[in-house]
């Protein structure tokens, strides 16, 4: 209670009790002048009885039967003093000298020291004889003092009352409401004595502190679940969309503003149907809302240039009388499943097409020699160099392919070591340079400082091999490729340039996936079967290093490949 109630409290109190003090005061006013006036009716009947005793003689007043009026007057408690003309004393009943007080014309009463005076001028023929003066105690309204004391009493034991029953009902009360204020406004922490003397109060109070004890507990474990929920939904990978039971958008998670590049600061509380662009998303929506089933679909959604496939699955959200409240939306991005769905496909068609073309014509071949051709010793030789070129083909594509599938297991290891790449540079150069000959080109080694990369000596060789075979493949006759090696801070670079026909930038995304070729006839003229650049594109990846392509068409190609260095001892 604040100190302003308690004040106001007090003050009311207080007028209560002098409300009453004044009340009662009033009704022993009322009291008191209905007695005086019966006192006053009582002194006049008395004085016209002592009148009865009053004898004038030769102008002189006297009393007879003295003995018998004082006696009377003694049992009534009533003084009496007889004035003459003079004002003189003739007859006192009383050694007490009665209150000073003026002789009056007329009849009269003054009240003086609790007596009520009676003052009656005597006269005979219209002349004044004297004066009676009789005079008796005022009749007092008895226990007036004891019910002042009653109503201070009373008024005494109902601010004690008050007190008490504030120290042992109101303040408990007072406390459990300020208690359960805090739990409203989150707060849990405080709690109450449950050791009070009353049973009640110390009973609710153990209630109010289990009470406090279970929000406490519910709201810990609604927090929790709270950080859970929210930080499942911002992390996800998919796109989320809440939509709450008036059609508005309520919630949007970080995976769908950052997937579908949308400026979504307005779409909270609008219309789903005002905010998403997308028809088919919308209709799918719509779909939930009428039947209150769970739905999805595949969908191909254009997102700036891209497009995109995405599962997106629309759920109602129950509540626990089964109604929806709401819809969830989930857009889970297919699209990379799709893009290998369709390699998948593609892969599969491409295979058994390499592989059909050289089966082919060595059966084909192989028919016609039986069937004849091998009388004939040239067509038999020419024949047989075409069954041996196809065979080889079909021999380097399925070592391709084996090799590709064996780099590609998530569990491929290399054997890491620090490598000498000039050595293998060497030896590539060696290995290749019959095949350079052969088509006019020439091979320059580019002769540098001794670099060390971290790798597979076998895995690199490999990578050289690819790339060198793919720069003379596509480079004319005079032409030239280089070969060289760049020590950086921290990478070695392999790199292999030529002066081919070099490859037009629209291919470079596309370049490096199993089985494509620029230019599929001249490719597959020069033996190729597009899986070469996908080898070295995966053993580049397990080599930690990354592969640059840079090309001018007519003009030539260079590929840049950098490795970890290794540091020389
Ligand atoms: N140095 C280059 N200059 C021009 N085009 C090239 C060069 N290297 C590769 N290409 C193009 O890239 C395609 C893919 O190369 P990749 O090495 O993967 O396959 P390939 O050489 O056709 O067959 P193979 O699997 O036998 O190597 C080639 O078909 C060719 O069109
Ligand atoms: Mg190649």
């Amino acid at each position: 209670m604040s100190r302003k109630n308690k004040i106001a409290l007090v003050i009311g109190y207080i007028c209560i009790v002098l409300s009453l003090t004044f009340l009662i005061y009033i009704l022993n006013e009322v009291i008191q002048s209905s007695n005086r006036a019966q006192e006053r009716e009582q002194l006049n009947e008395r004085v016209d009885f002592i009148q009865t005793f009053i004898e004038k003689k030769d102008s002189q007043l006297t009393i007879q039967h003295a003995d018998r009026l004082e006696r009377i007057l003694k049992q009534l408690d009533n003084d009496l003093t007889l004035y003459d003309v003079n004002d003189q004393v003739v007859y006192k009943t009383t050694t007490k000298q009665h209150p000073i007080v003026k002789l009056p014309e007329s009849t009269e009463t003054v009240i003086r020291d609790q007596r009520m005076i009676y003052l009656k001028p005597l006269q005979e023929n219209g002349e004044r004889m004297g004066t009676i003066v009789l005079t008796a105690p005022l009749i007092k309204m008895k226990g007036i003092e004891v019910l002042y004391l009653l109503i201070f009493a009373i008024g005494i034991g109902f601010f004690i009352l008050l007190h008490r029953t504030r120290i042992q009902y109101i303040h408990p009360i007072r406390q459990v409401t300020r208690l359960l204020e805090n739990l409203l406004q989150g707060r849990f922490n405080e709690r109450l004595s449950s050791d009070s003397k009353m049973e009640a109060i110390s009973k609710l109070n153990h209630v109010t502190n289990m009470l406090a004890n279970e929000m406490d507990i519910m709201s810990r474990s609604y927090m929790y679940q709270k950080g859970r929920m929210s930080t499942l939904i911002e992390n996800i990978g998919s796109g989320l969309l809440f939509i709450d039971g008036n059609q508005k958008i309520s919630h949007i998670n970080r995976t769908f503003k950052q997937t579908f590049k949308l400026d979504t600061t307005h779409w909270k509380r609008s219309n789903y149907e005002e905010v998403i662009p997308y028809e088919e998303v919308n209709e799918l929506i719509q779909n939930v809302f009428a039947l209150g089933k769970r739905q999805s679909k595949q969908m191909m959604i254009p997102i700036h240039i891209e497009r995109k496939h995405f599962d997106v699955s629309c759920a109602p959200i129950l509540d626990n009388d089964n109604h929806a409240s709401g819809i969830v939306v989930v857009f889970h991005d297919i699209t990379e499943l799709k893009k290998l769905e369709n390699m998948r496909k593609d892969f599969v068609a491409n295979v058994s097409h390499e592989l059909k073309t050289p089966i082919t014509s060595v059966i084909g071949f192989t028919e016609t020699l039986l069937d004849g051709a091998k009388e004939n010793k040239t067509l038999e030789e020419q024949f047989l160099h075409i069954i041996l070129k196809e065979s080889k083909r079909l021999q380097s594509l399925i070592s391709d392919l084996l090799d590709l599938s064996k780099i590609e297991k998530d569990h491929f290891v290399i054997n890491w070591q620090k490598v000498n790449l000039n050595l293998i540079v060497e030896d590539v150069i060696l290995i290749l340079s019959d095949k350079a000959f052969q088509k006019d080109i020439i091979l320059i080694n580019h002769k540098s400082d001794p670099c060390f990369a971290w790798g597979d000596p076998y895995r690199i060789r490999q990578i050289m091999i690819n790339l060198i075979t793919n720069a003379i493949a596509y480079t004319p006759s005079k032409g030239k490729v280089t070969v060289s090696l760049e020590n950086d801070e921290h990478d070695v670079k392999l790199i292999i340039s030529d002066t081919g026909i070099g490859i037009d930038k629209k291919h470079f995304p596309r370049i490096f996936e199993r089985f494509y070729r620029v230019d599929k006839a001249r490719s597959r003229d020069l033996g190729g079967t597009g899986l070469g650049l996908a080898i070295v594109k995966h053993l580049v990846e397990v080599h930690e290093g990354h592969i640059e392509i840079d090309s001018e068409l007519g003009q030539g190609t260079t590929f840049t490949i950098s490795f970890k260095k290794a540091q020389d001892e």
